[in-house]
Order: structure tokens, then C-alpha cells, then sequence
């Protein structure tokens, strides 16, 4: 039988106020609200077909093909397991996947991954290829968002357009994801500095796990909630230095999460802070109007208006020019498409 390809286009996103630690780890209930900035440039492609075979086939990057058979337990698997089972669907698949992004760049590919691997493969089972059409056979952008959510939590803040808000709720199934500004309001720009490239040693489902052995973990928690509307705020009034300064706070307060919990774990290298010293540095010289954030990794993500970014760019160069660098903006999110058709 012949089965049509579709394809999934999901961005990565970017955390301003970040999803740090989790109530319900099986749930994917996270313990904090937070709010992300949906990339444009760096995305997963995904293209995926029903297929007539007992188990799944997979293809990163055209390269090394593994199968549900002899690789049972990998995440990819684990989600398809767990889609079909939700959804009840039965198919198989074949997918063939790739990032935009150069790979082991050590730029978290989870939230394109597992978006693009979710909306494809629903799109594939309900043979339909557009999210006007999935919406009408009861897979809404925000249920799909949900389904996401439970491969990687950050994920489901891919399927939203400009500044996303993904609010935890008082319940696991009362969590809600919506943007509460589009991508035209402000045109921030992301640079991200690759520091390093090295796999992590400690991935971040469990470093999520140790937040709660944190003594700063509660006190971080009690304050989220002004912090997110300060962000809040100044997203709204486009006050980039309230933006920025919070910005710098929140990333830094996760890795202070991180850095005190038990056992420890050691995200920032020094390179990463000798490059912040350096970007304060710069900043304080009204040399380069732009400010940081990390997540969980030790590469630094510049974010700075975009009628500035060629100017921080060349700064970034001129003073890092062994780091590579991607330039990357605020965008619309996901677009699906099957041969000859093509939805936002
Ligand atoms: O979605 P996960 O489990 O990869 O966790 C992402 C955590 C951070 O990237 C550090 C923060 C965030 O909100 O994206």
C-alpha cells in the first residue's frame, strides 16, 4: 500500500522564564510557570509515513538507521509508544528526521525534536497534513502542544508563535500553553554562542529531578511569579533594559538551582563565564546592547533588538572568533506540509 509522506516543521524555543524542575515527572507537570521566545532558524524537519511493517523506522540526518526492535528504550520510541496508546492508533512508521541546527553543536534539540516527531506523526495516523484539518479530527494545536509535552516538557511551547506562556495550572491536566504576544510585537533577536559542543554529562530529565534537593529551589519558586510579571511587563512596554536585567537573573537563579543541588551539577563551564563577564563588560561600555541566558548547557544565548544585531555580532567576533555562532529570531512556529501543500 502506498503511504504519503508528511512533513512536520517545528522551532526550538528559548526560555526567559525557565521550566526548572517538575511536580510530576510521568505527568510532565512542571513546578513553575514559564514563558520562551519561539525561534525561527533552528528547527526540526520531520517527515514521517504509515507503514506496513511491525515496528518503527528511523532516520536522523540521512545517517545511522535504528528500529524499535533493537532499540526498544531509545526516547523517540518511547513517545511513538505512548502517542499510539493515547490516541489509539495501531500504524507503524517510517521517519526521517534532521535539524536545521549543525548536530552535537550542544544546542538542546528536544522541544523542535519531540514537536515536529508528535505533530508528523498525528498528521501521518489522521492522514491529513494541514492543523486546520488535524483540528477538525480533534487534535487541536494545543492538544498536540499537550501530547508533546510529554516527550519533552519545553516542547510544547514550540507550537506557538513570538512569546509563548506555558502556565502549570493547579492540576497536571489543567496546564495551559498560549502566546500571549506575537512575533511582529517586538523583534528580538537570539545569537547563540557555541561554547562548547561536548555531550552533557548530566542530561536535564535528571537534573530536573534534583531541583528539589536545591535549598534555593523554594525560595526561587516563591518568587516566580513577580519575576514572570516584571518579564511580563516588559515585553508589553518593550523596556529591553527591565527585559534584559531579568532575563540575566532568571538564567543565573536556575543555574544557582542547579549548581546547589545534591548531587551538584555543573552546567556553566568557565568559558561560559568569562564569556558573561565579558558581555557585562561590554554592555556597561555601551559597546554592545545586548543580554544573556543559558539553559541547560554551557552555551550562552545573546538576546538583543534586532536592528542591533549586526553590531553585536561583530563585537562577538572581533573578541570570540573561535566560538560559531547562530543568528537566529523571533518567529511564527510550526508549518506542516505533504506534496504540493503547505500550512503555517
Ligand atoms: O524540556 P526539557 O526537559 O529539555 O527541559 C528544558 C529545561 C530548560 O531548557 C533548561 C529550560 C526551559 O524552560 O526550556
Amino acid at each position: 500500500m502506498h503511504h504519503r509522506w508528511v512533513t512536520a516543521e517545528v522551532p526550538s524555543n528559548i526560555a526567559l522564564i525557565k521550566y526548572w524542575g517538575k511536580r510530576d515527572a510521568q505527568l510532565q507537570w512542571p513546578a513553575n510557570d514559564s514563558l520562551s521566545l519561539t525561534l525561527t532558524e533552528s528547527k526540526t524537519i520531520t517527515k514521517v509515513r504509515c507503514s506496513d511493517e511491525a515496528f518503527d523506522r528511523f532516520t536522523f540526518s540521512g545517517l545511522g538507521m535504528s528500529d524499535s526492535k533493537t532499540h526498544p528504550e531509545h526516547k523517540i520510541f518511547r513517545h511513538l509508544d505512548f502517542l499510539r496508546k493515547e490516541c489509539g492508533f495501531i500504524q507503524s512508521l517510517d521517519i526521517d528526521t534532521k535539524n536545521t541546527f549543525p548536530a552535537g553543536c550542544g544546542i538542546a534539540s528536544s522541544a523542535s525534536g519531540m514537536g515536529a516527531l508528535t505533530a508528523a506523526a498525528i498528521a501521518a495516523w489522521t492522514q491529513v497534513s494541514t492543523f486546520t484539518d488535524m483540528n477538525l479530527l480533534g487534535f487541536s494545536r494545543e492538544r498536540i502542544a499537550a501530547l508533546a509535552r510529554r516527550g519533552s516538557g519545553s516542547a510544547c511551547r514550540s507550537f506557538f508563535p513570538g512569546f509563548v506562556l506555558w502556565q502549570a495550572g493547579v492540576a497536571p491536566l489543567e496546564q495551559k500553553v498560549a502566546s500571549i504576544l506575537d512575533e511582529s510585537h517586538w523583534p528580538l533577536a537570539d545569537i547563540i554562542v557555541v561554547i562548547s559542543s561536548d555531550e552533557k554529562e548530566v542530561g536535564s530529565t535528571q537534573a530536573h529531578e534534583l531541583a528539589w534537593t536545591s535549598p534555593l529551589f523554594g525560595p526561587r519558586l516563591a518568587g516566580l511569579a513577580e519575576r514572570m510579571e516584571i518579564m511580563i511587563r516588559a515585553l508589553e512596554q518593550k523596556d529591553f533594559s527591565t527585559f534584559g536585567h531579568t532575563l540575566e537573573q532568571e538564567a543565573m537563579e536556575m543555574h544557582a538551582v542547579i549548581l546547589s543541588s545534591t548531587p551538584p551539577v555543573h552546567y556553566l563551564t568557565p568559558l561560559t563565564c568569562k564569556f558573561i563577564g565579558w558581555l557585562r563588560q561590554m554592555r556597561q561600555r555601551s559597546e554592545c546592547p545586548a543580554y544573556f541566558t543559558i539553559d541547560a548547557g554551557p552555551n550562552v544565548h545573546v538576546l538583543c533588538e534586532s536592528e542591533n544585531v549586526d553590531l553585536v555580532v561583530d563585537q562577538i567576533r572581533r573578541d570570540w572568533p573561535e566560538y560559531t555562532l547562530l543568528i537566529d529570531r523571533i518567529g511564527k512556529g510550526p508549518s506542516m506540509f505533504t506534496e504540493g501543500r503547505h500550512e503555517q
